[in-house]
């Protein structure tokens, strides 16, 4: 996969670019708070996820303008493709080799691209929420079936939890949470297979990655634990079915009542990183965690390619810092076949590593 041409009018602080990006790695640098970021952003919105920093679509479009247009032409699925993204503040219109698209999700699969941003950090970092966002992105990415689960996971939680309320209060009938802990059991059953299936293919290409990344001196796990109880974890690495699931909500009824939500379940399980056996959100130094969250997301990428059979676009964002030069060197050979767009203050770092094309911005134009 790869893009072969970028037309943006009012994205963020970028007025009007045309780019013509290189096959392999193309270096997007400047001074702070000149628009690295934001180019590397509207690239992104043509996977059909959210904006990576969280953003609502109202605020991508730069101040004072109306709407903002994003264009690229691509190479994917052993064809040209096109697709263009124009949003005002009222509505957002997407075309798809000029068909127009419904939902922005409907791109997922299409362009297929993984971020590396300073943010993604908090993939090891951060709450378990994060993580478990993470690992389901990519399944949908894989699976875009499984964007339904999710929704469908989550509206029959929304009706368990205010079930759960009415018997608090309103002493509605014990029989019907019988039905919600069998609906959502089946529901969750779905989510956690998808995840423990995906978690050792992610092992597999992650580790390896960190393995790598440190010089074959550390090695990182991962884990996926299941909430049993309110207040303890289980590590699963096999399908579990839906009655053990069933089981446990049974189990949890009374707590469930007294708090009014759902104590057990796909929302509330947690995924380990470990490095050399140790906790790596508790115990790992900044590089190792910086290290951690790249392989996670190579380790990502690398499961796209083995799927789709193309390596999707590389968005590696501000990655080299905190990187000592091994680490650096491996990161820009593993992806050297890559289509990666990288951002930095300084090009020679990158360019000291590997030969690629430079692109300079400078309050939001190309120099
Ligand atoms: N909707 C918008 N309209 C105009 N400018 C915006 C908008 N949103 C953000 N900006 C501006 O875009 C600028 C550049 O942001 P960006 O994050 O791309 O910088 P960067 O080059 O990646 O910098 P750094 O090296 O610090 O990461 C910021 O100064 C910000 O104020
Ligand atoms: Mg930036």
């Amino acid at each position: 996969m790869n893009v072969n041409s970028i037309h943006i009018s009012n994205y963020r602080n970028i007025g009007e670019m045309e780019l013509f990006p290189y096959k392999g790695v193309n270096v997007i640098f400047g001074e702070n708070a000149q628009g690295k970021t934001n180019l590397l952003e509207s690239i992104w919105l043509f996977s059909g996820f959210r904006s990576f920093r969280g953003s609502k679509d109202n605020e991508l479009i730069k101040f004072g303008e109306d709407y903002l247009k994003s264009e690229i032409d691509f190479y994917g699925a052993g064809r040209e493709q096109s697709a263009k993204i124009v949003i005002s503040r009222q509505s957002k219109k997407i075309l798809l080799n000029s068909v127009p698209v419904t939902a922005a999700s409907r791109l997922i699969g299409n362009f297929n691209c993984v971020v590396f941003s300073p943010a993604y950090l908090s993939l090891v970092k951060g709450s378990p929420s994060e993580r478990r966002r993470f690992i389901d992105s990519a399944i949908c990415q894989i699976k875009p079936s499984y964007t339904k689960s999710i929704s469908d996971y989550n509206k029959v939680l929304v009706q368990r939890n205010s079930f759960l309320k009415d018997l608090k209060f309103n002493n509605s009938s014990y029989d019907f949470l019988e039905i919600w802990n069998q609906k959502l059991a089946q529901l969750a059953a779905v989510i956690i297979n998808e995840r423990i299936s995906y978690i050792k293919r992610l092992s597999a290409t992650a580790s390896d990655i960190y393995l790598g990344l440190s010089g074959e001196k550390e090695q990182m796990d991962i884990e996926y634990k299941m909430r049993v109880s309110s207040n303890r974890y289980e590590s699963v690495s096999e399908n579990v079915d839906a009655e053990h699931i069933e089981k446990l909500l049974k189990q949890s009824e009374n707590s469930d009542i007294m708090y009014g939500s759902t104590n057990i379940g796909a929302h509330h399980d947690e995924i380990d990183i470990k490095i050399d056996n140790m906790s790596a959100k508790s115990f790992g130094s900044q590089g190792q965690q910086r290290s951690a969250a790249l392989a996670l997301k190579l380790g990502e990428a690398e499961i796209l390619k083995e799927i789709t059979g193309e390596r999707p676009v590389a968005l590696l964002d501000d990655v080299m810092s905190e990187l000592d030069v091994n680490r650096q060197d491996y990161i820009l050979n593993h992806i050297k076949d890559w289509q990666v767009f990288i951002t930095c203050c300084e090009p020679s770092t990158v360019l000291r590593l590997c030969e690629g094309k430079t692109f300079e911005i400078s309050n939001g134009r190309l120099k």
